[in-house]
């Protein structure tokens, strides 16, 4: 497909999926959060030699949220081995919401059923390489700016509004610690948590890390294996499994792309290569981001999830 023809399918379809925001709203119990303008709908897909395409409101940055949670897993995998891992979090889907108690109640003691739940995502946290909160957020963030080329920064209102709201996320960290599953202090493994959530990327960035997922830890860009096709792996299945929560199956059945939500309205996407039908667009893979602050009860972005479902539908972005 010709570039013209790409980005007119791709404002057609912002434009035609746009009243789905009307059917979601901002994450209300993150006041910042609360803030953004829920009418927003942009997109940014990466190709294999790094041009971009856009359309909507693409000049948007936000927080990452829970889209961090698949990229501090892929990190500590990175640093300390898949072993050790999957030795402290397990990869099965909750059928819960992702801030919920249940689990632990339920299966006590055991632990937590995947990172891409916050249970999982703070034990995951605390456990980055580093004695201290600065060293562990400063391994993170230098594992990002290893893909993007460039140094992220906190949000710092929203990292104040999580930190004083998030009554929910400290009853699950004194869970984790009554488990033993955290060698932080609860407050420590808080702050390293609610840091990476609040930190801010644009649609190109996060198309980027997209694109490095998708082709299994590799950078078509630089040329150079960032991770290992091993973590890669299991990182798509969680993103298949659990990246959009309790709408997995169905984003599994409809969209079909390893993808990964947070309530700030963010969606990565990682479409590996597809070779066989030549004649549709990204046929070497591409790195998918989509920003739609207006999120639904499971908090996923509505608009964004139908602009995801009519791009892989149209373009047979699908890996079933
Ligand atoms: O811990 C929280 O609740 C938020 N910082 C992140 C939750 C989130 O993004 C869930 N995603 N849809």
């Amino acid at each position: 497909m010709k570039i013209e023809e790409v980005l007119e399918c791709l404002q057609q379809w912002v434009e035609e999926n746009h009243s789905h925001t009307m059917l979601g709203e901002t994450a209300k119990y993150i006041p910042a959060l609360a803030e953004q303008d829920k009418n927003q709908l942009g997109i940014c897909i990466m190709d294999f030699d790094g041009d971009t395409y856009k359309a909507g409101d693409t000049e948007v940055t936000f927080t990452l949220q829970s889209i961090s949670k698949i990229i501090s897993f892929i990190a500590l995998c990175h640093f300390k081995g898949l072993d050790f891992v999957l030795d402290k979090v397990d990869v099965e889907p909750t059928g819960e919401s992702f801030n919920s108690i249940i689990p632990f109640e339920i299966h006590r003691p055991g632990k937590p059923f995947n990172p891409l739940i916050n249970a999982g995502a703070i034990t995951v946290s605390s456990m980055l390489p580093g004695d201290t909160v600065d060293e562990k957020y400063e391994r993170f963030i230098a594992f990002v700016e290893g893909m993007i080329g460039h140094r992220l920064h906190l949000d710092e209102d929203v990292y104040q509004s999580e930190w004083k709201t998030a009554h929910r996320n400290r009853a699950l960290a004194y869970y984790l610690k009554e488990s033993n599953l955290l060698d932080l202090d609860v407050e420590e493994a808080l702050d390293i948590y609610i840091r990476q959530c609040s930190i801010c990327i644009g649609l190109e960035d996060l198309a980027k890390i997209g694109l490095v997922i998708a082709h299994d830890g590799y950078d078509p860009i630089t040329e150079r294996q960032i991770f290992s096709n091993d973590v890669a792996r299991i990182a798509k299945v969680l993103m298949v499994t659990c990246g959009m929560y309790n709408s997995s199956g169905k984003f599994a059945a409809h969209v079909g792309i390893p993808a990964k939500s947070g309530v700030s309205g963010g969606i990565i996407a990682a479409v590996p290569p597809k070779w066989h039908s030549d004649e549709k667009a990204f046929r070497k893979g591409c790195g998918i981001a989509v920003f739609g602050p207006a999120i639904d009860a499971n908090g996923n972005s509505t608009a964004g999830t139908m602009l995801l479902r009519q791009i892989s539908t149209e373009w047979d972005f699908s890996i079933f």
